[in-house]
């Protein structure tokens, strides 16, 4: 298969780009590096069967310009703004990264007649909601301008679904770690350590409660799906769930540092948008046949464990 992997240089992306080169695809990933790094995929170049252009997935020219010369059988669209703190003060980014590359892949598969799409959508669809969130919820409501633009793409992927006969997954990912991570607590925790072994700012209270998925789960769920004329919309994560003062005690822990003085900015959220707590119904992708092999703190503890190394 002839696969277009969108932010293919990012952390989930180089993981999945890896996973289909192993399955046999030819994979072709497109990535501006903004948030992602060639070093991330720098193992993938010696196989001839992937390729990679760095480019704005907004650059239509160039985009039809490849959708022209390769004819892809499927697109997994994983390009978006990941810094949800840095568009809490500029929502443009996540206009422009997370909802109009959406327009742009939607467009270009119309246009070049490609019919499966995987969409890397996320928990922030929902809002801050304090139930356990199913795919079928009612209206929804996200709260940060991320969440609002993965929401906004999801409607145009149903309409250029119904409209092209497209067959679309769409997978809400909750938290994802692993190695290779490029922003998130744990990465934030490693580092102010790094810098100061001493003590460990912490945003909010701490008690934020979120389930956290191993990135080698999350790509085996990919990888199983099938794809059928329509929208499947599928929740992806674990039934357990990891305090973000847990996070901590784990990074300290694998770093083999004791009497850290945490010191907490205090408040419910980290950060403007931040949903403090949820957490997944996921008995539709369990009775689809996939359920995460790791527990969200053995996730966590993997991904501290790869990110110290
Ligand atoms: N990591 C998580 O916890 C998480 C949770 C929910 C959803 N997701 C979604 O999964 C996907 C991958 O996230 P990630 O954690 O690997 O983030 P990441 O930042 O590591 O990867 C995203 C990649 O997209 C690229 N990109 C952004 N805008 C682009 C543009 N306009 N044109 C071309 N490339 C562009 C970035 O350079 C980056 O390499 C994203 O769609 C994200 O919204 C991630």
């Amino acid at each position: 298969m002839k696969i277009l992997v969108t932010g293919g240089a990012g952390f989930i992306g180089s993981h999945l780009a890896e996973a289909l080169l192993e399955r046999g695809g030819h994979v072709v990933c497109v990535d501006n590096l903004r948030l992602g790094s060639k070093d991330l995929i720098r193992h993938c170049f010696d196989d001839p069967r992937f390729e990679f252009y760095e480019f704005d997935v907004c650059d239509t020219e160039k985009l039809g310009a490849l959708f022209a010369e390769r004819a892809f059988d499927r697109v997994y669209h994983l390009a978006a703004n990941s810094d949800i703190q840095k568009s809490g003060a500029d929502p443009a980014i996540d206009y422009h990264d997370t909802f109009l590359t959406t327009v742009a892949i939607l467009d270009a598969m119309r246009k070049h007649n490609v019919k499966e799409l995987l969409f890397a959508s996320t928990s922030a669809v929902y809002g801050d909601k304090r139930t356990l969130l199913r795919e079928d919820a009612g209206a929804l409501s996200p709260i940060s301008y991320y969440g609002a633009a993965k929401l906004a793409s999801e409607a145009f992927i149903s309409a250029y679904a119904a409209m092209n006969g497209l067959a679309v997954n769409i997978i809400r990912f909750p938290n994802v770690v692993g190695e290779r991570l490029t922003h998130g607590a744990i990465f934030d925790f490693i580092a102010k350590l790094k810098a100061n072994p001493r003590e460990l700012e912490i945003l909010g209270n701490g008690r934020q409660d979120k389930p956290y998925i191993y990135v080698a789960d999350l790509v085996a769920a990919m990888l199983a799906m099938e794809y059928t004329a329509g929208v499947e919309i599928f929740n992806a994560g674990v039934e357990t769930s990891t305090t973000v003062t847990r996070i901590a005690d784990i990074v300290c822990e694998e770093m083999g540092l004791k009497n850290v003085e945490y010191k907490f900015t205090g408040g419910e959220v980290g950060w403007a948008g931040d949903v403090p707590r949820f957490q997944y119904d996921l008995a539709k992708i369990h009775a689809f046949g996939w359920t995460a092999g790791h527990t969200s703190d053995e996730a966590v503890r993997l991904a501290v464990r790869g990110s110290i190394r």
